[in-house]
């Protein structure tokens, strides 16, 4: 692998070595910078362009080799299409499909002339989200390859972004940097081995960001137990590894608002229990801590760009494990909040690592809401596949504010119901209720246990299962954990909680 690549911003300049990037929209009109270049190429770039089919659809790309007596080794010309369409959306994914051609070409020395083709200038927000495009494509997971490939010696690429208003994109791009860090410390996580990422190291982790500016505080299992988080610790007991409830908190804002609080999923890897899952793909179990990873890297994202809200993360650290001392079904827990479970499937223990996780947050904290984040269920990825997370909530605006973020983020969340008739499915016999529902509405009667957690407290769950870990290939993603949650959430404290 090549070492990271280093994104520069700086004011528009004419490149004279390495490779220029220009814009073209669909009807092949450039900017004045690409116009400029291409004059100064004596006709070769329209030459090229004649001589193919392309036409600057958005995303599409043509490579073109200097001509002899240039200084320079190849313009690349991308299709911005309608430039009327070009959203925040559209300009993040082109970032990241620049940054695959980079990859690809490997190239070097890149001089991206970012503007807008036509007579407006491109709007400074729009450049920053290219260059968050950019540098989510540019994350590699390699910690672990000792052999490297072929290119490992291939210097970093050093790109500079040129761009009309640099002083307005260097600022945005400084917190849209900072995001993108909380996203790369999420995929980091979801992506490392199990065995090295325990309870207690992933706490260890949690403690780093005091670095950032974050408060953080750890309870340990005895802390727990102090508490009466029966439920947690009930997973918890089948593993040697102990478990961790890490509490962070970030500062920002002066007022005396209540804070608002996110809550993480965190079982470092999840065999099911006794309740023992199949062999075949139990390694991806590795990434059901991706809720937690989420928690975190919007915590490190929040302090990193200095958000102006006070906000709490909560991440519920466990492995699930069978063993002489783990939990069985049948077996009776008492959670923090006085409630008992009769588990019927050691299998769904997320559910009760948030249950008082959830609890102790409204308990303590007293927060305006709660967003917790799980990759709870298979039944909610045969419901929604990969391209959007389950919402659920007891809150119609929380909701609302969620879905609009995920519209404008990308990364999408659709809202699913609750009710009583769900809520009866998990009445238990022997206790306050059941750790499962049955068959059917899987996803449901799961978000339907949560709720039994939250008091009377505004919250939404958002089951993370499909969209976590595992995700297919995206223009801005190519590892295996996505970082999924980060820019959705804070997307939602910036658009609706911060000022
Ligand atoms: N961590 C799993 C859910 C999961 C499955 C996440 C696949 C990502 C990919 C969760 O703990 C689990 O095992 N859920 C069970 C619940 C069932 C026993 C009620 C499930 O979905 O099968
Ligand atoms: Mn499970
Ligand atoms: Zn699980």
């Amino acid at each position: 692998m090549a070492a990271q690549p280093t994104i520069t911003i700086s004011k528009t300049t004419s490149p004279a070595t390495g490779v220029a990037v220009v814009f073209v929209d669909q009807d092949n009109n450039p900017g004045p910078a690409a116009r400029a270049l291409f004059e100064s190429l004596s006709g070769t770039v329209e030459r090229a362009i004649a001589a193919t089919t392309f036409k600057g659809k958005a995303q599409s790309m043509l490579d073109i080799v200097a001509p002899a007596g240039s200084t320079l080794d190849r313009v690349i010309v991308v299709g911005m299409g309608a430039v009327g369409e070009f959203d925040a959306t559209a300009a993040l994914k082109l970032g990241g499909v620049v940054m695959g051609k980079i990859k690809e070409t490997k190239a070097q020395a890149v001089t991206i002339l970012l503007e807008r083709p036509g007579s407006e200038a491109l709007d400074p927000v729009l450049a920053a989200e290219f260059a968050l495009g950019l540098r989510l494509r540019s994350y590699e997971w390699s910690r672990h390859k000792t052999r490297k490939k072929d290119d490992a010696e291939t210097p970093a690429a050093r790109i500079n972004l040129a761009v009309e208003d640099a002083a307005k994109v260097k600022k945005t791009w400084g917190e849209a940097a900072e995001v993108a860090a909380g996203v790369e410390l999420a995929r980091d996580l979801v992506n490392e081995a199990p065995n090295i990422l325990g309870p207690v190291e992933f706490a260890e982790a949690a403690e780093k960001l005091e670095s950032v500016g974050l408060e953080v505080e750890i309870l340990t299992d005895k802390d727990m137990k102090k508490l009466g988080m029966g439920a947690l610790l009930g997973v918890a007991q089948g593993s040697v590894r102990p478990a961790r409830l890490a509490i962070m908190r970030w500062n920002g804002s002066k007022s005396k608002d209540k804070p608002i609080a996110f809550v993480g999923k965190g079982v470092v890897f999840d065999t099911g229990g006794i309740s023992i899952k199949p062999g075949q793909g139990m390694e991806d179990m590795k990434g059901d801590m991706g809720g937690a990873a989420a928690v975190i890297g919007l915590m490190r994202a929040l302090a990193g760009r200095k958000a102006k809200v006070n906000a709490i993360g909560i991440l519920g650290l466990v492995e699930n494990m069978p063993d002489g001392n783990a939990y069985r079904p049948g077996d009776i827990l008492t959670s923090m909040s006085g409630q008992t479970i009769e588990i019927i499937n050691t299998d769904a223990e997320g559910r009760l690592v948030l249950a008082d996780a959830l609890w102790y947050c409204q308990d303590r904290f007293k927060p305006a809401f709660m967003v917790n984040l799980a990759t709870l269920t298979g039944a909610c990825m045969v419901a929604l596949g990969t391209q959007h997370a389950g919402l659920f909530s007891n809150d119609d605006e929380l909701a609302d504010r969620l879905y609009k973020a995920g519209q404008a983020s990308g990364e999408r969340v659709w809202r699913l119901p609750l009710g009583p008739d769900y809520d009866k499915l998990i009445d238990s016999r022997f206790a306050d209720m059941k750790n499962t529902g049955g068959r059917y509405g899987g996803a449901i009667t799961a978000a339907q246990f949560l709720k039994r957690f939250v008091n009377d407290t505004p919250w939404a769950h958002l089951d993370v299962a499909g969209t976590a870990m595992a995700s297919p290939d995206s223009e801005i993603n190519r590892s295996w954990g996505s970082g999924f949650g980060v820019r959705l959430l804070d997307r939602l404290v910036r658009d609706a909680y911060e000022g």
